[in-house]
């Protein structure tokens, strides 16, 4: 097996919408474990959500895209708490059965909702910032509509969050995720996912797809950084 190119034909077992529901919601369950050790966003939290959050000096309305258990809005509205942040998280997804897991982490001021991008865009919402984990390399030919929607219901920061491919992360997850795997979908998808996700200079190209551009050779609104080991950020600033 070769990780020198993406391999977007591979699909996840959690995207089967008749795979094993005990095993998909011990799946999403565990996405709070998982998250909170490799996905960084500890520091994306710090070194770039709250300085906006704080620089508003008001409430504010923050969007996590493709949110599926619920974990990681959990996790920031601890985080701006703690801080003393006064925002409104808003989770959606829409795959019906990741929303009934991530309505377990519902409370005041954290909602969810079962829909796509799209569906806010029309709906004309807007929000302060808006982020993503792990959705990127999920998306095939949706992937620039799905980044252009972003920028559109944002004022603020966008932020993307996904891993990087390569075979040093694909041999330490393989390892790694053994005790955490048992009765879920983990192992498979996760080292699907690394197959699948991007390295810098591809998602650079890919997210900026769906952009246009006025002159056609502007800069792109997007930038990429590595903000932790083996992890992207795709980050723009919104136009809602
Ligand atoms: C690997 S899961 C990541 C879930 C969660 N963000 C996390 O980090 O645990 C990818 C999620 O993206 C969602 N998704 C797929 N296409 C989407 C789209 N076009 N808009 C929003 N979410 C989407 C799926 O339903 C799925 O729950």
């Amino acid at each position: 097996m070769s990780l020198a190119t993406r391999d977007e034909e591979l699909r996840e077992l959690m995207d089967d919408p008749d795979c094993d529901p005990e095993r998909l919601a011990a799946t999403l369950h565990r996405f709070a474990v998982v998250n909170r050790l490799v996905s960084g966003w500890g520091r994306v939290y710090r070194s770039a959500l709250r300085p906006h959050l704080v620089g508003l000096g008001r409430p504010a309305r923050v969007l996590d895209l493709g949110c599926g258990g619920g974990d990681l809005v959990a996790r920031l509205a601890g985080l701006a708490r703690a801080d003393g942040l006064d925002v409104e998280w808003t989770g959606v997804d829409p795959d019906p059965r990741a929303h009934e897991v991530a309505a377990r982490w519902a409370a005041p001021g954290i909602r969810f909702r079962a829909v796509d991008a799209a569906v806010l865009v029309a709906e004309g919402e807007r929000f302060d910032a808006v982020v993503s984990n792990h959705v990127l390399h999920h998306l095939g030919a949706e992937l620039p509509a799905f980044a252009a929607a972003s920028r559109a219901l944002s004022t603020g920061p966008v932020l993307h969050s996904d891993i990087e491919r390569g075979r040093l992360a694909y041999a330490l997850y393989t390892v790694g995720i053994t005790p955490f795997a048992g009765g879920t979908f983990l192992r498979t998808d996760g080292l699907r996912s690394i197959r699948r996700s991007f390295r810098a200079e591809e998602l650079a190209a890919a997210i900026a797809a769906g952009e246009v551009r006025d002159p056609a050779d502007a800069p792109s609104p997007w930038r990429i950084d590595r903000p932790a080991p083996f992890r992207l950020l795709a980050r723009s600033v919104g136009h809602a």
